[in-house]
């Protein structure tokens, strides 16, 4: 093995910006670490001409993959361009040509991972994703083999910063969800066209990754349900905190005996959650294992350099399966047969605000509905609103999602209930 390996990076935005930087200012840290230096050879770009957010020598840019993918002095593929086909092609070309691959690339990795993973076996190749979730905290190793000898039975986890970002100051200081929305793309969190990240797609892509480790079992993309935060409005953020609850986008995954459930929705936590005060673009896993207990992962879940300490701890860790000579071998394999828990074994508490005509009787009414399905009430909230009607918020016990879905079928079928305004998980201990 030479004294320096030599990386192909595939792309040089924002992470891989922050890539080149580290590699060039910490080369001291990394030869005294692996006993060799690091060294990019080529960095392929679409653009040769565009400014960049750090200094390069030119020379090593191209525009032609073959220079990255065939060029044999590279040893290790790290690819940080994005985008889910362009990205697969790359990595799979690279792992026939048993090149290691590293990537941040949340998206691929969800919809191609265990496909990508089954070539990078039979070439004897390392391929590590810890950047893909949660940006620069190191969880998905910490999951992995941390918590190797546990049975993680519930992951639970603010992983989208855009949308805590927008949460934050909607519930902090009273901005509107266009006004934050605003603000996000202004300060660069949140993308032009921000839809993965307000509707919840990029949440859930990174839920299908820790659920896959979690479990160890095949969950895919189309098992996980899920809601964004387009529709949550200011109203019920107030009546949550006069409930000592708090907005989140919440990924939960949740494993009981052999079924799992997986969701990514806006989710009432109690205020004494220790997520209820992740705030602003800061991510936060929840991981709960049956002989660990709770173990919470904290930081930021994006960003230049943050996410490219992720991709280097990758890179390093090819670094000496290369030295021992043991790449190829590192892959969480499913164990289990997937089983998704059907509607009557998932249990949670719910908010539900309602409209209701202000008038004699249409709480007993309303309260003989939720007995009747076996529901009860921890708090009520009720207030009047416009002429002749009032918002009454419950926040029930523990329920089935069946038993929620019954109810909420009923309440629109109530004549004393003019609408169904919105409903929510609620976790935690919502009790004062
Ligand atoms: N768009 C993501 C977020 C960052 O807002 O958290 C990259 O995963």
């Amino acid at each position: 093995m030479a004294n320096e390996v030599s990386i192909g990076l595939l792309g040089l935005g924002v992470v891989g910006s922050g890539v080149l930087k580290i590699i060039e200012e910490h080369q001291e840290d990394l030869v005294h670490r692996l006993g060799r230096g690091v060294k990019v050879e080529k960095v392929l770009v679409r653009n040769l001409e565009k400014a960049r957010q750090v200094d390069v020598d030119e020379r090593i840019l191209t525009t032609n993959s073959d220079e990255v993918l065939k060029n044999p002095n590279i040893d290790i593929i790290v690819e940080v361009m994005g985008g889910v086909d362009d990205a697969r092609q790359y990595i799979l070309e690279a792992l026939k040509a048993k090149k290691h691959v590293v990537t941040a690339n949340k998206d691929l990795i969800a919809l191609h991972g265990p496909e990508l993973e089954k070539v990078a076996r039979e070439n004897g190749c390392d391929l590590f994703y810890e950047a893909s979730v949660g940006g620069g905290i190191p969880l998905l190793r910490s999951v992995a083999d941390g918590l190797i000898s546990d049975r993680i039975n519930q992951v639970m986890g603010i992983v989208n910063g855009t949308t805590n970002y927008i949460l934050t100051k909607m519930t902090k200081d009273g901005q509107s969800y266009e006004d934050a929305l605003r603000k996000a793309q202004e300060l660069g969190f949140a993308e032009a066209d921000p839809t993965a990240d307000v509707e919840g797609l990029d949440a859930a892509r990174k839920m299908v990754i820790l659920a896959r480790l979690s479990f160890l079992t095949n969950v895919e993309l189309d098992d996980v349900e899920v809601k964004g935060i387009s529709d949550v409005s200011l109203t019920d953020i107030e009546y949550g905190k006069k409930l000592d609850l708090t907005m989140k986008l919440i990924g939960f995954a949740k494993r009981t005996g052999q079924e799992i459930e997986v969701n990514v929705q806006p989710t009432f936590l109690a205020d004494t959650h220790p997520l209820a005060s992740v705030n602003d673009e800061y991510n936060a896993v929840y991981v709960s294992g049956e002989a660990v207990g709770e173990t919470m992962f904290y930081g930021p879940g994006a960003g230049s350099l943050p996410t490219a300490t992720a991709v280097m701890a990758d890179v390093v860790e090819v670094i000496k399966n290369m030295i021992l000579g043991v790449n190829g071998k590192k892959f969480i394999r499913p164990q289990f047969e997937k089983k998704l828990a059907p509607p009557e074994n998932r249990y949670s508490q719910y908010y539900i605000r309602l409209k209701v005509k202000d008038e004699t009787g249409a709480f007993a009414r309303i309260s003989d509905l939720f007995k009747k399905l076996g529901i009860s009430f921890e708090r009520i909230l009720q207030t009047p609103r416009e002429e002749g009607y009032a918002d009454v918020i419950v926040v029930t016990h523990e329920t089935s999602y069946e038993n929620f879905k019954q109810a909420l079928e009923d309440l629109e079928k109530l004549d004393v209930v003019d609408s169904i305004r919105s409903h929510y998980r609620v976790e935690g201990d919502a009790k004062r």
